[in-house]
């Protein structure tokens, strides 16, 4: 969490936690910006034909899951990186709740991806946006 101090001076992030820390972010603007947009072009993809929204689903999905690789490998070196910070007990505990999250949007997108209903696919679709949402704000907050 960032408090900007009166009077401490402004740093610039030194370059393997920037390289860490930048590669998490941009795989999280995929993950979790393209679900987001991939939503709001639903109607449009429909209005193009019964099967455009399946094959721009199959193409998003391309991105999505190594993007989805890259987050969970790259939270892991936040985590070794930080690992011998003391660490405030709502940290540790945002952080569970982030595991969490990051489970239920990979379990939630993969199930998604295997629905064959429209139902069960809105429902684990669902699961899958509003966890990767959360995991992002979780990530915010963990931010040091
Ligand atoms: C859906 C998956 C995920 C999303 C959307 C996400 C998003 C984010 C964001 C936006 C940040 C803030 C980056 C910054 O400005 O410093 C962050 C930080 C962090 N994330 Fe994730 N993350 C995900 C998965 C994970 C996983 C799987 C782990 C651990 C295994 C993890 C551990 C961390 C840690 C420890 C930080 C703090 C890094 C630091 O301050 O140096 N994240 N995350």
């Amino acid at each position: 969490m960032t408090t900007l101090h009166h009077g401490a001076q402004l740093t610039l992030t030194p370059g393997w936690t920037a390289i860490r820390v930048f590669l998490h972010v941009l795989a999280a603007a995929i993950w979790v910006g393209g679900q987001l947009v991939m939503v709001g072009l639903l109607p449009t993809a429909r209005s193009l034909g019964s099967d455009a929204s399946k094959s721009l689903a199959r193409a998003f999905a391309r991105l999505s899951w190594p993007a989805f690789i890259v987050l969970v490998l790259t939270g892991f070196w936040n985590l070794a990186a930080l690992h011998a910070e003391p660490k405030a007990s709502g940290w540790s505990a945002v952080m569970g709740v982030k595991f969490v999250l990051v489970i239920l949007a990979g379990l939630g997108a993969w199930l998604h991806g295997r629905a064959t209903s429209r139902a069960a696919m809105g429902v684990w679709g669902s699961i899958a946006g509003v966890a990767s949402v959360l995991a992002l704000l979780a990530g915010i907050l963990l931010a040091n």
